[in-house]
């Protein structure tokens, strides 16, 4: 008999506590645990899925992944979905996670199941509409009752499933209410079950809410293959997919869309979206060439600098550019390059937003604040990559012959690099050892 308590469970991360408080002492999120009704997990008995074999028997090419017509995508999964895999697909409400996966399901050849759990079906056929993914084989299913959707499953035997989304299906055997960890939790396992069993990939759509109200992606992390993120200003058009988790494949590629009138359209150079509206000429802009994944990218830092008012401690504001980070590198100016920047509020930040944590960013975020602290903008055929230590020294990062590459590919004609960068065709490399001589080099 299953027994049945009340406990506490966090919505951000899903760890479970016998006493009611105001922070997760598992995730450290505040004001996520709710009251759930706990009930011993339904014991799920699978079919064995195989018997024991020599391993050179194993067919290695089983869980090859397909490519999903979307190439952005298949960059993030390394080449395509995986038969039997589940992958779930995390963002914020209205970043275009429904968009994406009924373009995936457009482009898919074969019987598909899209559940909308949260849609109606008209809303869905009108953006199908619009995206042009209206086909015989693409099967729409209104429903939420898991139940339902693993009949459905059985009888229309798709080549492929999507669940829109896992927060709003729930299963009555549960109890808790739909949302809740425990069917967010429940519902992933059994949908898991039947993509092993029936070797199909599913797809699983997760709200992002900052509320903590519904349980969140993070819940789920250990239950499903691989986890993406979709991320992006709502104001902005572009939208940045990235795995977190991938069982089949590396987690660093970046995939790059722009939000259009008929749906998402991969951005397969971005360097040119993110140099488009550049303007030449302003104090306070460096070019970075960077390297995500496989992909070269160029990229601009912008910092601005304002004098702070007097008695209160100096602004950092960040946007795609760490903050610790940002506070390090204005220590370093501050003691080994002698620029004082103690009195001026700075914000910094990548234009579009893109997150970085590399630290080839460093030189480029250093110069643009002093070149902003001085007034004085950088040559306008210059670029700098390099990582900063904390005695001032300019160190060498990775893929230092791609990122030149991609910057005389681009047009630049000069990089400021850490010394012990190989030469590069069609670009004037300075070497400097020290962030003083880069500033020098920039002629700052
Ligand atoms: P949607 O896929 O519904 O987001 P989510 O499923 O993550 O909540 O996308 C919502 C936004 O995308 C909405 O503001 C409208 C916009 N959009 C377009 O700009 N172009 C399109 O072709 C489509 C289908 C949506
Ligand atoms: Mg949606």
């Amino acid at each position: 008999m299953a027994k049945s308590k009340i406990e506490h469970v966090c919505s951000a991360c899903g760890a479970s506590h016998p006493k009611w408080s105001g922070q997760c002492t598992s995730c450290g999120e505040w004001n996520t645990l709710v009251e759930e009704f706990a009930t011993d997990p339904l014991p799920v008995i699978a079919p064995a899925l195989s018997a024991p074999q020599p391993i050179g028997d194993v067919d290695p090419h089983t869980s090859a992944p397909v490519p999903t017509g979307l190439d952005e995508l298949d960059r993030v999964l390394g080449g395509g979905l995986v038969a039997g895999s589940v992958t779930l697909l995390g963002g914020e409400p209205g970043i275009g996670k429904s968009t994406l996966l009924l373009q995936l399901l457009a482009e898919r050849a074969g019987r598909a199941l899209y559940v909308t759990a949260e849609e109606s079906a008209q809303q869905v056929r009108q953006r199908a509409e619009r995206l042009g993914a209206v086909r015989p084989e693409l099967l729409l299913q209104a429903e939420t009752a898991l139940p339902h959707i693993t009949a459905a499953v059985a009888d229309t035997a798709p080549g492929i499933v999507v669940v829109d989304s896992i927060q709003t299906v729930h299963d009555p055997a549960l109890g808790s209410p739909p949302g809740s960890v425990v069917q967010v939790r429940g519902c992933a396992q059994q949908l898991v079950q039947i993509a092993k069993q029936r070797n199909v990939p599913i797809v699983l759509v997760g709200h992002v809410t900052k509320e903590g109200s519904l349980a969140g992606p993070r819940v789920l992390e250990h239950v499903v293959d691989t986890v993406l993120a979709f991320e992006g200003e709502r104001h902005h058009a572009l939208r940045l997919l990235r795995a977190s988790k991938h069982r089949f494949g590396p987690t660093n590629e970046l995939g790059l869309f722009e939000m259009a009138g008929h749906g998402l359209i991969g951005v397969p150079d971005p360097s040119e979206l993110f140099l488009g509206d550049r303007r030449t000429g302003v104090p306070g802009s460096a070019i970075v060439p960077t390297v995500e994944g496989q992909r070269p990218l160029v990229i601009e830092v912008q910092a601005l600098t304002t004098p702070a008012p007097p008695n209160v401690p100096a602004r950092r504001t960040t946007q795609g550019v760490d903050t610790n980070r940002l506070a390090l590198l204005l220590a370093v100016l501050q003691q080994r390059a002698r620029v004082d920047v103690r009195a001026h509020d700075v914000y910094a930040s990548t234009v579009g937003g893109v997150r970085l944590a590399a630290p080839g960013l460093d030189l480029g975020v250093c110069l643009s604040v002093v070149s902003a602290v001085n007034d004085r903008p950088l040559p306008a055929d210059l670029v700098a990559f390099g990582e900063v230590g904390l005695g001032g020294e300019v160190r060498q990062v990775a893929h230092a012959p791609r990122r030149a590459a991609e910057a005389a590919r681009l047009g630049f004609r000069r990089a400021i690099v850490p010394r012990s960068s190989p030469d590069a065709d069609g670009l004037h490399l300075v070497r400097v050892a020290t962030i003083a001589e880069a500033l020098a080099a920039a002629g700052l």
